[in-house]
């Protein structure tokens, strides 16, 4: 991607620490990585990730480089980038070693060092009741052998159960999205009715996903978030000027054997998002809420009442409706207009 040049090469070691803060950049100044993190955490870091920071970075000449930097314009630049003395030679190593980590990508995500020595600390113990029971016998219960190494492989299979976790489809899932689109940021501090980006949700069988078009009936004029700077409002611009998708990582996710439909719960039931979904609005970065298991369905089948007055969905049932009448029965939960039928939802 990059012609080699016949000028100097630079030395990306020098480079990768000064990212890194280990060679000084600059009296009381931060080092890149502070802020530009090789690896996304749970809660939302608004900063550019080290991997798409380079890619920018590459893409740069030096001068420019340099300005964004030493003498950086925009509000958030201007507040985070303070106080680097970096001459020439370091800002070419420095953006040497990112068009390196441009093309490389960052690093797998190690263990964490808590989890690793748990999980070591315990392949230790088991090794010292293996051993005690066939060699050493110091020991005198057989019973208290056998239960170190129960406990032992049990609390490795969790752990070792909860790096896979983090790779699939479960509650709690909360993947890293390709814009650091906050739903805290919009439908709670800015008030955004859910329906205005998910409009199919009342109509439709699935919610949908706003349109990079939308997101610019606004961000034609907001370019500077409070939390980000220009960077990710900047992605939005450029995915709706040439015309690219927003590749968002699906969340939820029921298996294709299951019918589910929005319109059915917002629109017919009169449901609240917030029941399914939990409390979006206070949400920086989405996550799954509930298990979207068969019984979490069934459950609420059971337990929620309908609203059978003045709906016409409801007009068959007439049976229900007399006995509503009579007061043979207070309530009709929605198990009982056959939502828990099996073909209702497998069809
Ligand atoms: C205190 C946090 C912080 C530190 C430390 C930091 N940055 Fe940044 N950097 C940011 C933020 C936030 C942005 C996005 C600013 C914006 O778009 O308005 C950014 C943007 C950038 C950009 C993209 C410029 C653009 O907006 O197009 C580059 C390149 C960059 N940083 C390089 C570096 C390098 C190299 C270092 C270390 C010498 C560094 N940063 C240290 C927070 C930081
Ligand atoms: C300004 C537009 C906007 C508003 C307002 C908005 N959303 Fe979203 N929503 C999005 C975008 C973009 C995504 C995809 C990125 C993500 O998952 O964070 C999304 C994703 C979701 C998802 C996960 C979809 C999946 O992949 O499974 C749910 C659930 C959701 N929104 C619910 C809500 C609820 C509830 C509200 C109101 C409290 C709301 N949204 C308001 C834009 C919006
Ligand atoms: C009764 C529970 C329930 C309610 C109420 C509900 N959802 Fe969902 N939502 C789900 C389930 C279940 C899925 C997964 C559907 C699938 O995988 O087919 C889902 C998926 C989604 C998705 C991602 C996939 C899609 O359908 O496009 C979005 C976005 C979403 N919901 C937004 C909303 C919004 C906004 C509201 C309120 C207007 C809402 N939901 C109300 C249960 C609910
Ligand atoms: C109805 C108006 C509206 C729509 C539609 C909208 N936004 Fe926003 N967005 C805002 C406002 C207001 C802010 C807050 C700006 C600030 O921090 O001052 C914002 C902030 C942001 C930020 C920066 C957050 C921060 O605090 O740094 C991002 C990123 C963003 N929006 C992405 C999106 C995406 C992606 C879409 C489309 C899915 C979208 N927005 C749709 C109004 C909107
Ligand atoms: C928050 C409570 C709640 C949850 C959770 C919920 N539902 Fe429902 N569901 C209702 C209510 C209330 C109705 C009755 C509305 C109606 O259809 O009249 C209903 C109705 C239905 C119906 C229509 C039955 C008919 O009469 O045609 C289907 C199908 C359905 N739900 C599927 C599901 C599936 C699949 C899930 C789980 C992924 C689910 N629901 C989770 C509350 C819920
Ligand atoms: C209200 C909706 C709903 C009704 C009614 C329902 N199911 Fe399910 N069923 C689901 C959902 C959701 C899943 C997916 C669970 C998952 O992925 O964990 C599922 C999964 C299954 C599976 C696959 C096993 C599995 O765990 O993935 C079987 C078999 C099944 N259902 C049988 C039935 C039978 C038999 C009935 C009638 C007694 C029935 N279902 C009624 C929602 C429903």
């Amino acid at each position: 991607m990059y012609a080699k040049s016949n000028g100097p090469e630079p030395d990306v070691k020098v480079g990768e620490r000064l990212f890194y803060g280990l060679i000084s950049t600059g009296e009381g100044s931060n080092s890149c990585v502070s802020c530009h993190t090789m690896h996304t955490a749970d809660t939302m870091n608004w900063n550019p990730s080290a991997v798409e920071m380079a890619k920018v970075a590459a893409e740069m000449d030096l001068a420019t480089f340099k300005e964004h930097l030493l003498t950086p314009s925009g509000a958030m630049r201007e507040k985070v980038h303070v106080k680097y003395q970096l001459d020439d030679e370091q800002l070419f190593h420095l953006q040497g070693y990112l068009k390196e980590l441009s093309e490389t990508g960052a690093k797998d995500k190690p263990m964490s060092i808590n989890q690793l020595l748990i999980f070591l600390l315990l392949g230790g113990l088991m090794t010292i009741a293996l051993v005690d029971l066939i060699f050493t016998k110091k020991i005198p219960y057989k019973a208290i052998h056998v239960l170190i190494i129960i406990f032992g492989v049990s609390f490795q299979l969790k752990i070792v159960a909860h790096e896979m976790i983090d790779l699939g489809r479960s509650e709690g899932y909360m993947p890293d999205q390709p814009i650091k689109f906050s739903h805290k940021v919009h439908a709670g501090d800015n008030k955004i009715d859910c329906l205005y980006c998910h409009s199919n949700a009342d109509e439709g069988k699935s919610a949908g996903l706003p349109s990079a078009g939308l997101c610019m009936n606004c961000h034609q004029v907001v370019r500077n978030g409070s939390h980000s700077g220009q960077f990710e409002i900047g992605k939005v611009v450029d995915a709706y000027e040439n015309n690219k998708d927003i590749e968002w990582v699906r969340i939820h996710n029921l298996p294709d054997h299951v019918f589910f439909s929005h319109a059915q719960h917002v629109n017919v039931g009169q449901r609240d998002c917030q029941e399914c979904h939990g409390d979006v609005e206070n949400m920086h970065i989405l996550k799954q809420e509930n298990d979207l298991s068969m019984s979490w369905c069934l459950d609420c089948h059971k337990e929620t009442n309908v609203n059978f007055k003045g709906n016409d969905y409801y007009k068959t049932f007439e049976a229900l409706h007399k006995d509503l009448a009579e007061g043979v029965r207070d309530s009709i939960k929605a198990a009982d207009i056959g939502a828990n039928d099996c073909m209702k939802c497998h069809h």
